[in-house]
């Protein structure tokens, strides 16, 4: 999507990037999606994994985002519920961690929402390789309504994580913390 150069004017994207970077590229080593997802014997398994990780997301972030004016959080947290529910392992049983406040809340959401960014290439790798499920869509849930989607988060972290230092510390956490809970269910426990 190229952000590098807009980042002098992103300062909260650029600190959330900053906090995650290392966590992101871990989780991508260490989870092959498109592995997972081409064989069908092992999909149904990780697609429980993802609808378990949206759950998850809605049912802990939804009563402090729902009313934050912009993110349109119920538009986006129905698009993760077309999932079909998982089956309870001990990973996706996992709780995703409660947000002490606001701030935390959306961090956590940019980790939920970059998932697309991703998921938009995994799915096009796995169409390349001739796999072609439908349940796969859930890997691009907005279209072509994608980079409207996040640019639109992107404003509402922006504006909120500008109102103060307090404000930007609790995303990060927030941001950290989502990142460990998704390897957590992609992957099972840190080796
Ligand atoms: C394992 C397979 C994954 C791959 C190959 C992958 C790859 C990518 C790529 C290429 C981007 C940049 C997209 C762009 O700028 O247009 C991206 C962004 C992002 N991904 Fe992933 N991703 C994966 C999984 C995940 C997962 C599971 C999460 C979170 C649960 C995640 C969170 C994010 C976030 C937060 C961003 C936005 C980074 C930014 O601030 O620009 N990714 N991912």
């Amino acid at each position: 999507m190229g952000l590098e150069g807009r980042k002098g004017t992103m300062p909260v994207l650029t600190a959330l990037r900053q906090v995650t970077g290392a966590l992101h590229r871990r989780l991508e080593h260490r989870f092959d999606a498109v592995a997972e997802l081409s064989d069908a014997s092992r999909r149904p398994a990780t697609i429980g994994r993802y609808a378990a990780l949206y759950s998850s997301a809605r049912a802990a972030l939804a009563e402090m985002l729902a009313s934050v004016e912009g993110l349109d959080f119920l538009q986006r947290s129905r698009v993760w519920q077309s999932l079909r529910p998982p089956s309870i392992t001990a990973e996706t049983s996992s709780v995703f961690p409660e947000p002490a406040d606001r701030c935390e809340a959306l961090g956590s959401l940019y980790v939920v929402e970059g998932s697309t960014l991703g998921g938009r290439l995994i799915l096009r790798e796995l169409r390349a390789r001739g796999v072609a499920d439908p349940e796969l869509s859930f890997l691009d849930p907005y279209g072509a309504a994608s980079g409207s989607m996040w640019r639109s988060l992107l404003a509402v972290l922006e504006r909120e994580g500008s109102r103060g230092p307090t404000c930007l510390e609790s995303m990060c956490r927030g941001a950290i913390r989502g990142f460990v809970h998704a390897e957590r269910i992609l992957c099972g426990e840190p080796r």
